[in-house]
């Protein structure tokens, strides 16, 4: 009872306070703000996320999305929180006004955690934290960061802050609820279509990129009193204060459920816990952006730790100096995406293979680990910009976005005005466009999967014939259609209890605010969609399958959410994704080039290679990492392209090895 007074009281508070529009009245917001923010967020001060110990693959678990460092987190978010909070208290007495920035950063400044790097000038190697990439901003791309935008958010909140997502048709009818868009456009029934050309080999390795750079934390769920005593006994909280966060936190939510119908799931209404945001650098006002926890280079850092501590507890120390990385597995906050495991497994074994070599080299301590990594991080990015990219947005958008490695020496691309920052249109729908690839095989590895069964994955990688699945089996091909497994069935902990991962993305775009896909259309040049037909300024770039599907349960074509709008586009020439995508994966791959100060190609000194070392890199190829490390005579020149579609199968003993003399030298030709 108490707690609704309270709730009152804030509320009234807050028309009470209208006035002018100076630093004062900034203050007073934040004021405000900080008493709403503090009691709907106390209970959510650092709860681990456990996952199920019986059932490591559980909804819970897997939905939870592992956090390294759930303190931060909490006060990241609870930063962002603050500022969302003063911002829309600011403008809803200011007549929409956001509050200046200057004076809101002045006043904001004792709630705000900044990050503060200490950069090192003549350093070779990259932090592990991601800090000092960028010189001149040294927090760019690095872990707890909010992810940029390329366009400002559409959210459902009058002034666009992002206290409600995007849930309003431009008709102002409510949206579709995703899972009526999911049964309507992305529904495959049993099987989905297959690829022709590509392998499993390219989901998987689709699943490492997205691994290094985006990890979005989930907001905490309020904890009640009765499951946390020792937070409320810590904070010295009444029962009635508890009850009072409850209703606050009912009032504005941090849940976004959606409708499914009944019998579909356990439940009609679906729980979908909002993504944690995360302060601008100074907490300057505006709206809100999520939060990766994750650093955004293409680092490897799902293997090697998004942190100075994250390293050193995946580093094992041996006798004599040697440091080698631990096994992938139990305890790794990775651990629960089971395919993942697959090129985990390679990578540390490759890991390994260039530390010994290093040794034998007369490296050694920091560096020999520092310098693996340096190499590892080369090889992986000349793969992903010379045949992952190339494999899904095609030759075109390669040359457009100026993606193409060379063949031969150093190609410096590097703009210190690139912000490499993963973006959000990227993890939240761009790079998605990879949900319609898994398949059947995922079902297997996947509910079959714990930490103790590791070692049998580590086995699927070693041993043909099961090895050779990887490089044989074609991918569920990427269209607009998923599986019944990754709509119903996933992570399904008993019966109808599953997740279905279009509807989630679907809802997810909305959460953050994604503009709709007519929007990112105008953004990438090409035509927005005015009427549900094939003509003049309708559906160019659909089929007329995927046109009537989206008719059949959008309103209106300005309604279509991004991931459903790109995912039914035919796909662009020599690529896989349509245009849209193209363009948005196209970009983002292009800022995590250019706004890598340590980029493999880059000529510069003392983070380069020298040109016999690049030499060394550009001939490696995932073909040629995997003969190294997987029990198999030989495999296709490409590896994501099948020895079914024709692609010549290479003896492993042709590939070159990675030669690193060049190493011995240290120095620079
Ligand atoms: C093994 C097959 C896979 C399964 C079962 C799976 C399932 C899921 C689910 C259920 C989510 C959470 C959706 C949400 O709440 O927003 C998710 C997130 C995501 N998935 Fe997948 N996925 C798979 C493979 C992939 C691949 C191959 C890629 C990319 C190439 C990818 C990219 C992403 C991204 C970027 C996110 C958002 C991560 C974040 O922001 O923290 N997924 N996936």
């Amino acid at each position: 009872m108490l707690g609704k007074i309270l709730v009152h009281t804030l509320a009234v508070c807050v028309i009470l306070n209208v006035d002018g529009g100076g630093y004062s009245d900034i203050e007073q917001a934040i004021n405000s703000a900080l008493e709403i923010v503090t009691i709907r967020r106390f209970a959510s001060i650092p709860r681990p996320v456990i996952k199920d110990p019986a059932n490591p693959v559980s909804l819970r678990g897997a939905l939870a999305r592992r956090r390294e460092n759930p303190e931060i987190v909490a006060k990241y978010g609870l930063a962002a929180d603050l500022v969302e909070t003063a911002t829309v208290l600011f403008a809803e007495r200011h007549g929409g006004k956001l509050p200046n920035a200057e004076a809101f950063r002045a006043a904001i400044a004792p709630y705000c955690p900044t990050k503060i790097a200490k950069c090192e000038n003549n350093c070779r190697y990259r932090s592990a934290d991601g800090s000092c990439n960028n010189r001149i901003h040294p927090e760019w791309g690095t872990t707890f960061s909010p992810q940029t935008r390329f366009l400002p958010p559409d959210y459902g909140d009058q002034f666009d802050i992002g206290v409600v997502p995007r849930s309003t048709s431009v008709t102002g009818h409510k949206l579709p609820s995703p899972r009526e868009i999911s049964n309507s456009v992305h529904d495959a029934g049993m099987t989905a279509p297959r690829d022709h050309i590509y392998n499993i080999n390219l989901m998987h390795f689709g699943l490492v990129i997205f691994h290094d750079v985006i990890s979005t934390p989930l907001r905490q769920a309020l904890a009640r009193r009765r499951e946390n005593p020792d937070i409320v006994a810590k904070y010295g909280l009444a029962a009635d204060l508890v009850e009072t966060a409850t209703v606050l936190f009912a009032e504005r939510p941090a849940c976004f459920p959606f409708f499914t119908l009944p019998g579909e799931f356990s439940h009609t209404c679906r729980s979908f816990v909002r993504s944690e945001i995360a302060p601008s650098q100074g907490c300057l006002p505006g709206p809100s952006n999520q939060m990766n926890q994750k650093t955004s280079y293409l680092d490897l850092s799902l293997i090697y730790g998004n942190s100075i501590e994250g390293e050193q507890r995946f580093r094992q120390f041996g006798s004599e100096g040697e440091q080698r990385f631990r096994q992938f597995g139990p305890g790794h906050p990775d651990s629960f995406d089971a395919t993942l495991n697959i090129f985990h497994v390679i990578f540390l074994r490759e890991n390994n293979k260039i530390l010994r070599d290093l040794k034998h080299l007369g490296w050694s301590g920091d560096s020999l680990f520092k310098e693996t990594r340096n190499i590892m991080s080369a090889i992986y990015q000349h793969i992903v910009y010379t045949e992952y990219v190339p494999a899904v947005i095609g030759q075109d958008a390669m040359l457009r976005y100026g993606l193409k490695s060379t063949r031969y020496g150093h190609n410096t691309m590097y703009n210190p005005k690139s912000d490499a920052t993963t973006s959000n249109v990227f993890a939240t729908a761009a790079i998605r466009f990879a949900h319609s690839t898994f398949d059947t095989f995922e079902k297997d590895v996947i509910q079959g999967f714990s930490p103790e069964t590791f070692q049998n994955y580590s086995n699927i990688v070693t041993n043909s014939p099961s090895s050779s699945t990887l490089f044989t089996r074609f991918q569920s091909k990427t269209d607009r259609f998923m599986t019944d497994f990754g709509r119903n069935k996933l992570w399904e902990s008993e019966p109808k209890n599953s997740v279905d991962t279009m509807s989630f993305d679907i809802q997810r775009g909305r959460d953050h605010g994604l503009p709709s896909y007519n929007r990112w259309r105008e953004y990438c040049g090409l035509k927005p969609i005015l009427h549900f037909g094939k003509g003049i300024m309708g559906f160019a770039d659909h089929t007329i399958g995927a046109t009537k599907a989206l008719s059949s349960v959008y309103r209106h074509p300005d309604d279509i959410d991004l991931i459903s709008g790109a995912m039914t586009e035919r796909p662009v020439s020599g690529g896989i994704v349509g245009p849209t995508f193209a363009c948005l994966l196209g970009e983002q791959f292009a800022l995590f080039k250019t706004g890598d100060r340590f980029f493999y190609e880059n000529d510069f000194y003392p983070t380069g290679f020298t040109k016999g070392q690049l030499r060394q890199i550009k001939k490696q190829s995932l073909s040629s990492v995997m003969c190294r490390h997987v029990n198999i005579p030989a495999v296709p020149q490409n590896a994501f392209i099948s020895p079914k579609a024709g692609e010549p199968l290479v003896p492993c003993m042709t590939f070159p090895k990675l030669d690193l003399r060049e190493w011995a030298l240290h120095g620079r030709d």
